[in-house]
């Protein structure tokens, strides 16, 4: 998602340089803020991850694959029935909804989306009390908005009787942010969510759907640059138009071309050369990425790290010069990030701001992200969030009762 611009829970502390320790989960907190908002304790609760995308960045809406991993951060959603709508979380506060009205551009517009995508499918319940607590980073490109929509996504079908597989929460959820919100994302962030596996990479063609697992048992550290961008209506948009134009263009020339990811890298000079200047770049960044991504699995799969980094940072430099999606912010930690030892270093997510994801050596991680702590705070006079995760696991029911 978003990946996030809603204010859906306050990220517990995040001392940096430690592994993050979440002292009270996300499952707890949503229990609480339940209770001492409505009174009572919730019938059900599902829980959803954030992502980080380790390569394949804008090649969701291009038809192209990615890889991105589940986080070990999580977003909780409760809910017990009731005759109305009623949605609280952290810091977005209590929210009383009528589905049936307008979108109001509130952090609780995710959840009518959702709402009413179930209620499409029947399976939405009549009503439902709701409150959500969440450890992902609002606006960090981690995803919060597709943590929030497939974890509701669980609860609510799950308090309607339903039991929807992994491609139909996904499914939901895309078209609640999609088409209700009204973010144009691809379908990357809730695929992950709703498919993730503890342990393991997903390889996500999005031209057929198909998911392959690649193992990832490594530890990924997150750098947030603290910079936090609002997708709706934003650049995301303006640059998924632009793709559409410069495929549009594409097809004067090759008039069956699917996706813009299906140019064959040998014709994009001809691309190039066919397209004004700024379409030219996205274009070069959607058909060197998905080689990258491709690449990339394959080095995984061989557990290659050397070569992982090396088309990280290939892919940053894209993003940086080709897609301009970067920020200095995000320059200067993959700078130093590299300069310091690590294997590789990537913007990742939307853009605009976010996070860098870093990927070192065990044995060196702590000292080179220390030296990044430190650049980054003599050049912008303070100190990032910074910690770690593994790759983690699914959409799952969340059991209440401790
Ligand atoms: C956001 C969107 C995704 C994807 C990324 C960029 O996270 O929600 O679908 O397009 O940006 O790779």
């Amino acid at each position: 998602m978003i990946s996030g611009d809603s204010p859906i829970g306050t990220p517990p502390e995040r001392p940096a340089l430690l592994p993050t320790v979440i002292r009270t989960s996300p499952t707890r907190l949503a229990v609480r803020l339940f209770s001492t908002t409505f009174g009572g304790a919730p019938m059900i609760g599902a829980s959803a991850p954030g992502r980080v995308n380790l390569l394949g960045e804008h090649t969701d809406y291009n038809g192209g694959p990615v890889l991105p991993l589940a986080l070990q951060r999580r977003t909780t959603v409760v809910a017990s029935p009731s005759p109305e709508w009623s949605f609280i979380s952290a810091s977005g506060g209590l929210e009383h909804r009528d589905i049936e009205q307008p979108m109001t551009r509130s952090w609780s517009d995710y959840l009518v989306g959702v709402v009413r995508e179930l209620a499409a499918r029947g399976a939405a319940p009549a009503g439902a009390r709701v409150a959500v607590a969440s450890s992902v980073p609002i606006g960090a490109g981690l995803s919060s908005s597709a943590a929030i929509t497939v974890a509701a996504a669980k609860a609510l079908s799950t308090l309607a009787g339903r039991r929807l597989p992994p491609a139909d929460l996904a499914d939901v959820a895309y078209r609640a942010e999609h088409d209700q919100v009204g973010v144009l994302c691809g379908r990357m962030d809730q695929t992950v969510a709703a498919h993730a596996r503890v342990g393991t990479a997903l390889l996500f063609e999005t031209a057929t759907g198909s998911l392959h697992m690649v193992p990832f048992g490594e530890t990924l550290w997150i750098v947030e640059t603290g910079v936090s961008h609002q997708l709706t209506g934003g650049e995301l948009n303006a640059r998924r138009r632009e793709c559409e134009e410069a495929l549009d263009r594409c097809r004067e020339r090759w008039p069956a071309l699917r996706d813009l990811a299906a140019l064959p890298p040998a014709d994009l000079p001809a691309a190039e050369r066919h397209l004004p200047p700024p379409l030219a770049r996205r274009v070069r960044h959607i058909v060197t990425e998905t080689a990258r991504t491709h690449a990339a699995a394959a080095a995984l799969a061989a557990r290659d790290l050397g070569t992982l980094g090396l088309l990280l940072v290939e892919g940053h430099h894209s993003l940086r010069r080709d897609f301009e999606s970067s920020c200095v912010e995000a320059d200067v930690v993959v700078e130093s990030a590299v300069r310091h030892g690590a294997y590789g270093a990537r913007l990742t997510g939307a853009g605009w701001g976010g996070a860098v994801l870093v990927l070192a050596p065990a044995i060196r991680s702590g000292r080179i992200l220390a030296e990044v702590a430190t650049d980054f705070a003599a050049k912008f006079g303070r100190g990032p969030a910074i910690w770690s995760t593994r790759a983690g696991g699914a959409v799952r029911r969340e059991s209440l009762d401790r």
